[in-house]
């Protein structure tokens, strides 16, 4: 397979915090890589990186082929970045910041045309193009900046953070533009901290935690590794909560919040199984909730602590 990106030993330190420590990737041409972490990973430190705004302290990458060393601009005219805070120009119409980013990138005449009212179109934004996007929804913002990002073509497109702070339908938005984007051919890498999201879009994942890569693989073969979905059970007498712990054995029990926590295999069945259990047992459980895994069980269980955010210094 073609390598998109390709990085071995990246690092960066600010003073003596290691914020990224040594980071390896290898990306498929054409393929959606996800960097999944949590607040202060290094996800935009690798972006960064990768990007050439920022130089790594040691290590070697490629970027279409080209060496970020030697050869950052190639790697720029190669790539796209929309980053995790938008470049949109709120005083400027949606139209004028296309135009402006063409202008940029000395796109001429017909060509900045045709560009900007293809992108427009293509956006879902051709009726809002001549209104000021300080006036768009924050969804609508997110993609006018993608679509900033592709006016100049890139083979890459580095997307960091797309989707945070949108609301669902608009993130379903944007993951259907993205998957549109690699059908067309495009690379893309994708920073999340959102398990969901990079389970929907990926074909590889790499887990970020304290700027190391601590799990690597496609979205089942990181599943394989996190505990399953769960079903919780509050009761609101420890004598229940003992009674249903004897009754469902494999469970977890937490004293202080009354609950237990029973292993899901998914479905209806395995609900209805647990439930007649109770009944069996003439338990009756205060609430019932079903829990699918997130990232704070993924990091739970491949790091063995929580994500809680790197503090600088
Ligand atoms: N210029 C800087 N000087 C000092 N420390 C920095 C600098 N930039 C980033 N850091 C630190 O590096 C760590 C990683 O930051 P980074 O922005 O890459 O994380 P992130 O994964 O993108 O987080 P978020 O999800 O919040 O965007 C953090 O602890 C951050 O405080
Ligand atoms: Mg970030």
């Amino acid at each position: 397979m073609n390598m998109a990106i390709t990085a071995s030993g990246l690092r960066k330190s600010y003073g003596d915090k290691a914020v990224l420590d040594g980071i390896d990737l290898s990306i498929g041409a054409g393929t959606i890589f996800s960097l999944l972490g949590p607040n202060g990973a290094g996800k935009t430190t690798t972006v960064n990186v990768l990007t050439t705004l920022l130089k790594a302290d040691g290590g070697t990458a490629h970027v279409a082929g080209h060496d970020l060393a030697t050869a950052p601009q190639a790697v720029r005219a190669a790539i796209g970045v929309t980053g995790q805070f938008a470049a949109v120009d709120e005083l400027l119409t949606g139209e004028e910041n296309l135009r402006m980013m063409a202008d940029l990138h000395r796109l001429k005449g017909g060509e900045r045309k045709r560009v900007v009212s293809e992108l427009l179109e293509r956006f879902d934004l051709a009726e809002s193009a001549k209104k000021r996007s300080s006036t768009y929804s924050g969804g609508m913002r997110r993609k006018l900046d993608l679509a900033m990002t592709l006016v100049t073509r890139p083979q890459i497109v580095f997307l960091d953070e797309p989707t945070t702070g949108l609301d669902p339908r608009s993130r379903r938005t944007m993951w259907e533009i993205v998957r549109e984007l690699t059908s067309g051919g495009v690379t893309i890498f994708l920073t999340t901290q959102y398990l969901d999201e990079a389970d929907q879009l990926a074909d590889r994942i790499a887990v970020l935690d304290q700027g190391r890569i601590v799990a690597e693989g496609t979205p089942d073969d990181l599943k394989r590794q996190v505990p399953g979905s769960h079903i919780r059970l509050r009761f609101t007498t420890i004598g229940e909560l003992d009674s249903a712990a004897r009754a469902l054995p494999g469970s977890t029990r937490d004293d202080e919040a009354l609950t237990l926590r029973v292993p899901d295999s998914g479905g209806t069945k395995s609900l209805r199984l647990l439930l007649d259990r109770l009944a069996e047992s003439a338990i009756e459980a205060e609430e019932v909730s079903v829990h699918t895994p997130d990232l704070d069980d993924v990091f739970l269980s491949l790091t063995g602590h929580a994500t809680t955010e790197a503090t600088a210094s």
